[in-house]
């Protein structure tokens, strides 16, 4: 029986709400033989672990084990102990995910084996080459074959640096195929009634949502003092949530910042900033999908929110996702504290966006990218799965 073997490479918290749907999708395959790294960049139980259990994905079958360093020694790391894996295991194709340090390090070591990439989210561009995810996105798209594309602007980024049609497929985005599958999982959290935003019976009391990892945002004292001074002005009149990423958590500290943040051990906080351990999956969903507004200088969170029609605040200069400020309720509110300000009145006053559903984030993203697969490397399989109940 014909059978295709495929590795998958994960790092980052990021990576592992876009490879759930994708792990899910080939375990419905027959003759798919699948092996999940875990490049081991992220470790902590929170920002690892708990989202393999929220997405019920199998234990990864390696964890390279690296953690933290320079974006160098990282990288580097993760090719070296990537390699050996692939030599070993000899795929017949590498699918990455993303823009993480662990994204291109293996896309690297694949295309130098001459093992073909596949590229999940492909060709987004902040044209900010001080963020280290552009530098990821752009070397790894250049050394891809097959680039997985969410959105229309991602095809015509991929075409002006010259790559041909043949390579690029716009199948829409897996992190939306994960949402829809988990929304209704989510609203089962007890996180509302933890926080004491929610007491049986009623809707939750306003609130708002707030994160911050990029080292654009943290790792500048003003920067991060002008942020945190602006959403402390908004909590007064609602509070505002803030689940703390580690390097911002550190660099609070190291700033002396933590004032701004609220110590109120109440179980009904009622204004503040209020600082959170990082949440799982479903409980930062769940969280997503009631709050009043979210502040966030995430990628995923500019998308995620979009489907779930909650204004969302993008504190930075740029995105790589235009199609969320087009179509979805996305704001580039960059990092001046009077236009955060002015932003997050209008929507506290109501102010409404029309919002569109963006082409194809309809959940079958992870067909369409296994489809391409089949059908480029094993046609025969791709006949047996058309046999399955969904969309092939
Ligand atoms: C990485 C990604 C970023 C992604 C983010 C999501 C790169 C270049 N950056 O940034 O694109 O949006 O993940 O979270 O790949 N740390 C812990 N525990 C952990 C992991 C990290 O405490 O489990 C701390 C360490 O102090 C570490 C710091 O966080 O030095 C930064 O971690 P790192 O993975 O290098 O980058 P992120 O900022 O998480």
């Amino acid at each position: 029986m014909a059978h295709l073997r495929i590795a998958s490479m994960v790092g980052a918290r990021p990576n592992f709400m876009k490879i759930a749907p994708i792990v899910h999708e080939i375990h419905r395959i027959p003759g798919i033989e699948h092996r999940l790294v875990h490049s081991g960049q992220h470790y902590d139980q929170q920002m690892s672990e708990s989202f393999f259990r929220d997405l019920n994905i199998p234990k990864p079958d390696d964890n390279l084990e690296v953690g933290s360093g320079s974006h160098a020694w990282q990288t580097a790391e993760v090719m070296r102990r990537f390699e050996a894996v692939v030599l070993e295991w000899k795929p017949d194709v590498v699918i990455v995910v993303g823009d993480v340090n662990s994204t291109l390090a293996a896309a690297l070591v694949a295309a130098k084996l001459g093992i073909p990439v596949a590229h999940v989210e492909s060709g987004l561009r902040s044209f900010d080459m001080s963020m280290p995810e552009e530098i990821n996105r752009r070397l790894t798209d250049a050394v891809s074959d097959f680039l997985f594309v969410t959105e229309q602007s991602g095809v015509q980024n991929l075409r002006k640096e010259g790559i041909l049609d043949n390579r690029i497929f716009f199948v829409g985005n897996v992190m939306i195929d994960c949402l829809l599958e988990h929304r209704k999982f989510a609203a089962k959290s007890e996180i509302l009634r933890r926080l004491g935003l929610q007491d049986d019976g009623f809707s939750p009391q306003a609130y708002g949502l707030l994160t911050l990892h990029r080292p654009s945002n943290v790792d500048d004292p003003e920067v991060l003092r002008e942020l945190l001074s602006a959403v402390a002005v908004l909590s007064v009149k609602l509070p505002v949530f803030f689940p703390v990423h580690p390097r911002s958590m550190e660099r609070i500290r190291e700033f002396g910042l933590s004032g701004y943040l609220t110590e109120e051990k109440s179980s009904t906080p009622r204004r503040g900033i209020v600082p959170l351990s990082p949440l799982g999956y479903l409980d930062f969903l769940c969280l997503m999908d009631q709050a009043r507004l979210i502040l966030t200088d995430s990628g995923g969170i500019q998308e995620e929110t979009t489907i779930l029609g909650v204004p969302c605040l993008t504190l930075r200069d740029s995105t790589e996702r235009p199609v969320t400020v087009e179509q979805g309720t996305n704001q580039i509110v960059g990092r001046d504290r009077g236009k955060i300000l002015a932003a997050a009145s209008r929507v506290l006053g109501g102010e409404r966006r029309p919002v569109h559903v963006p082409e194809l984030w309809d959940g079958h993203a992870s067909q369409r990218i296994l489809k391409v697969l089949l059908g480029k490397f094993q046609p025969e399989l791709l006949r047996a799965a058309s046999q399955l109940p969904s969309q092939y």
